[in-house]
């Protein structure tokens, strides 16, 4: 069986077939680009994740945030509960001047596991989850490092006017919502 180069160029019309070996090949690169992203890049990926808007309400300062401290807020129910916090790392999702201020919902996605006070700020993460142990990236969009969560951590979305920081929308599935609307499942 004989395979024909792919074509770099439009004007290279001799090769303009692509065996099925090629394609795979090629599709496999591209699939495995897309999975595992392109180091430093993360953040500047565009996003695509089911997100829901809400009323924009102020949840703190700039100024009044110290790294690695978080602070906690209701939004955009009371009873769902987030922290904010300051990184000190470009994350995705992150506002202020260095793209390091993020906010997650507080309960693991896998079965409602408490995540209160587990954030680890030697690693921006948080967890492990009492019951099952995940823990999650908070500079890549909550996304899970280990344990037996299959969703990332919801991340509540973000702006900055002035010193000003506003949640205006959620990124993700809340645990115990079918979808994030005002009533629980
Ligand atoms: S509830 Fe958190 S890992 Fe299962």
């Amino acid at each position: 069986m004989t395979e024909k180069m792919i074509p770099l160029h439009a004007d290279q019309d001799e090769h303009l077939c692509m065996s099925r070996r090629q394609f795979l090949l090629a599709g496999g690169a591209m699939v495995t680009l897309a999975a595992i992203g392109l180091p430093g890049e993360v953040w500047a990926a565009p996003l695509h994740a089911l997100k829901a808007s809400y009323p924009r309400t102020k949840i703190g300062s700039l100024s009044a945030l110290k790294k690695g401290v978080p602070i906690d807020f209701a939004y955009p129910y009371p009873n769902v509960q987030n922290i904010l916090v300051k990184l000190g790392t470009k994350a995705g999702g992150g506002v202020g001047a260095d793209m390091d201020v993020v906010a997650f919902n507080q309960q693991c996605p896998h079965m409602g596991g408490p995540l209160q006070g587990s954030y680890k700020d030697a690693f921006q993460a948080i967890g492990p989850c009492p019951l099952h142990l995940t823990t999650f990236d908070l500079t890549r969009h909550g996304m899970v490092i280990s344990g037996h969560a299959t969703e990332s951590l919801p991340q509540i979305v973000l702006e900055v006017q002035g010193d000003d920081i506003y949640a205006v929308g959620v990124q993700g599935l809340v645990y115990g919502y079918s979808a994030m609307t005002a009533k629980k499942a």
